[in-house]
């Protein structure tokens, strides 16, 4: 039976049940299926979407405001100077007046806590389109896209290669509520926050799966099926790049390391990607490679989302 999700913010995958997340995946074949074959599927007709970006974005603009208008609604785009929250207007009045105009809220920003926040004083959904600590709508499109090429998750091994960072953590989440066994290697003292891992330890025990949390990059890899790894230096980073390049060396993905995963394994990356720097174009130009359908699946999952909880 469906499960009801109307109103609901996505701010991180671990407030999702296994349901709720299967719900999103089996609607996102749908609305893919539909899109790729011209049928209409305007299920939020005359619905306006928010979306505030504190930060640069590629995908994620472009993804949910092609998705909305898709699915018969309308986005709107508020960059870092557009809104008064610039001149000091709180989260919580901004969130209350967003409320009266909007159908949902998309928002990419540095601090967490005003995602938790906005959602809090808010009567509308609010979607995490990335902050510092999480990329919940990134996951989800990549578990899709797993799921797309392996046809399931759970027994799966995902290995994440670099920085402890929003990927790192969103993945502990993610895997570890499907059953997927993750490994992470970072080089010490940029591994993923403590509180993540053990929540993720807690969802791999009760699905069977397993947790690890390494600075060995050759025995995180080991028996991969999916190596994925991100940027060293994310967006607000860019002051610590020089001396992160010196320390990531060792975790660059490139064709030495992916011969410790299985024959078969896929490559991913949320994108952009530096390439030269935390992986090679060996490795991300290969048939293993699946980094555009990945992007492409931002797309339908977020419309999948939006669908759901608007
Ligand atoms: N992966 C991702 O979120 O890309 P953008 O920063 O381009 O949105
Ligand atoms: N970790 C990266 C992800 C970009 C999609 C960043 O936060 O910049």
């Amino acid at each position: 039976m469906a499960v009801n999700m109307k109103g609901k913010s996505l701010i991180s995958i671990n407030d999702l049940t296994l349901e709720e997340i299967y719900q999103i995946f089996e609607l996102s074949k749908t609305l893919k299926e539909k899109q790729l074959t011209n049928q209409p599927h305007r299920i939020l007709e005359g619905k306006t979407l928010g979306m505030i970006f504190a930060k640069p974005s590629t995908r994620t603009r472009i993804s949910f405001e092609t998705g909305i208008y898709q699915l018969g609604g309308i986005g709107m785009y508020f960059g870092p100077n557009d809104l008064q929250l610039k001149r000091g207007e709180t989260i919580s009045d901004t969130a209350k007046v967003l409320s009266r105009y909007l159908n949902g809220i998309m928002i990419r920003t540095f601090n967490h806590q005003d995602v938790v926040d906005l959602a809090h004083f808010g009567s509308i959904p609010v979607i995490n389109g990335l902050t510092d600590l999480l990329h919940p709508c990134q996951v989800l499109a990549d578990l899709f896209t797993i799921l797309e090429k392996r046809r399931e998750l759970r027994g799966l091994k995902l290995a994440y290669v670099g920085d402890g960072n929003n990927m790192a953590h969103s993945l502990l989440h993610g895997c570890s509520k499907v059953g997927m066994d993750v490994a992470i290697a970072t080089p010490a003292d940029y591994e993923p926050q403590k509180e993540i891992v053990n929540n993720a330890l807690r969802n791999a025990a009760y699905m069977g799966s397993k947790v690890d949390v390494t600075n060995d990059p050759a025995a995180a890899v080991k028996d991969a099926d999916i190596i994925y790894t991100d940027v060293w230096a994310s967006m607000g980073q860019e002051a610590e790049a020089a001396e992160r390049k010196k320390k990531f060396l060792k975790f660059q993905v490139n064709s030495s390391l992916v011969k410790n995963a299985k024959e078969d394994y896929l490559f991913m990356h949320c994108l952009p990607a530096h390439r030269g720097e935390e992986v090679l174009e060996e490795v991300i130009d290969s048939p293993h490679s699946i980094i555009f359908d990945e992007a492409e699946n931002r797309l339908h999952v977020q419309k999948a989302i939006m669908a759901l909880v608007m």
